[in-house]
Parts: C-alpha cells; structure tokens; sequence
C-alpha cells in the first residue's frame, strides 16, 4: 500500500510573505506525522528560501517548470541545475497550462523530463486531454500519444523516479472534478500503457496522481479510487487551511 502524495501547484499565486508564512505552517502541522507524503510547487523567485525553510521537513519543493538545456542563451529561463542547486527535489513538466497557453509540446516536455533526470530531479510529468478529445471519445489516445512521446528514451530505471499527474484539462481551474471512477479508468489505462512500454512491477510501482479541481470536499473519493496514487492540487493548494484539509482527510486511510 502507497502512502499518498499530494502536492500543491501554487502557478503565479501568493507573495513571498504569505508563501514563508504558508511554508512554516505546513512543516508544523506536518511534524512527526509519516502517514502521507506531501509538496508545494511555489514560483521560481521563492524557490530558494521555501526550500530553506523546508529542508529537514516531510514537505518536498517542486518548481513548476524548467527549460529543455541545462544553461545557455535563453533570456528568462531557469535550468534543471539551478532549481537543483536551491534545493528542489521535483520538477513540474508538461502542466496542461505549459502545454496550451505556451505552447510546448511533447517533443519538448520529453527533453525537458530527460534533463530533470540527468540532475537527479524528480519529474512530475503531467498528461491529460481536453474537453473536445474526450467528448469525440479520444481520450485514450491523447493520453497513450503524451505518455509514448513524453517518455521517449527513457528508461526503466529512470522512469522509477517520475510521477505521473492525470489532469484532465476540461476540470483544472473549472470547479468541474472528473469523476472518481472515470478518473480511475484513465489511471488504469496509464498503468496499462506503462506495463505494455516497460513491465508491470514497474507500473505498479510508480505513483499516478489526479489533478483538476481538488478540494477537501472531494479529495477523500478520489484517492479511495485503487488507481490513484495521490492528488495534484491547484487552486485549493493556495489556502494553507484547505491544503492542509486534503492532506489531513486524505491520509486518514
Ligand atoms: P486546480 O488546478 O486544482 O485549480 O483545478 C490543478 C492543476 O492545475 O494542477
């Protein structure tokens, strides 16, 4: 049995202040407390002293995104290395709003996934369809196709420390949850195509998390789901007191 893992996607939230006070919280409340496994994905610019805060906690830090290279010409980007060298152990790649409001596709997500793992950070690689392909019965493939092409050359032991977020694109930011069993059948169908790409311990092993509308209200039916592994929060993630919620009923088993 997993210990679930649930993250908060903080995007371009919160102020530095709030993110310190928020990050000091969530170390207290979670002391001594190994029942669950739980991140926070603040901005680039709070990375440093977030992850100084967090260091010695049961709290990961994740940033939200990386470029592709690893250093170089490419004004306004942040590097795998650098993110590694603040203390992050976690990478964000793929996020449905990486894909459709900058445009980066699967080519570039698998350079970006294959670079994390170079420096040892860990990718939380994000996948899911929109609501036109799911309504035109497409899911399954747009999730096969972002799967394959995402994790292209990467191998068996490396994909053992990636996490896979399913977020359905029609129910991130839109108060509308997939339901739990549908959901879980996307999870299955992730497994599946990992067993069928690599073996099935391995897509046993590996953690498959649900993003899209989590809240504290329906956290709980999610990860009852057998499938899903933990929860990718975005919204709900930014008021530590609902956060914390998620965390406390989701690990409540
Ligand atoms: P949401 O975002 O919980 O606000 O729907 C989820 C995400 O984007 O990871």
């Amino acid at each position: 049995m997993k210990r679930p893992f649930v993250i908060g996607n903080w995007k371009m939230n919160l102020t530095l202040v709030r993110g310190i006070e928020f990050a000091k919280l969530l170390k207290d409340s979670l002391h001594g407390k190994d029942g669950i496994m739980c991140g926070v994905c603040p901005p680039f610019i709070f990375l440093k002293e977030i992850c100084k805060i967090l260091e010695d906690s049961n709290v990961c830090v994740a940033a939200q995104n990386i470029h592709s290279e690893k250093y170089g010409a490419y004004t306004g980007e942040v590097s795998a290395l650098m993110i590694k060298e603040v203390g992050c152990t976690h990478v964000l790649i793929g996020h449905s709003e990486r894909r459709h409001i900058f445009h980066e596709d699967d080519s570039f997500i698998n350079a970006k996934i294959k670079t994390a793992l170079s420096v040892n950070l860990k990718p939380i690689f994000c996948v899911g369809e929109m609501l036109d392909e799911r309504e035109a019965g497409r899911t399954k493939d747009v999730i096969r196709n972002q799967l394959v092409r995402g994790l292209r050359d990467v191998r068996a032991d490396q994909l053992k420390e990636i996490v896979i977020a399913y977020e359905p694109v029609w129910a991130i930011g839109t108060g509308k949850t997939a339901l739990p069993e549908q959901a879980d059948e996307v999870h299955s169908f992730i497994r599946n195509t990992i067993t069928n790409e690599y073996d099935k311990n391995l897509a046993k092993s590996i953690y498959i998390l649900y993003g899209g509308s989590v809240k504290p209200e329906n956290a709980k039916e999610l990860t009852d789901q057998s499938e899903i592994d933990g929860l990718l929060v975005g919204g709900a993630s930014i008021l530590f007191e609902s956060f914390l919620k998620i965390i406390e009923v989701v690990s409540k088993g």
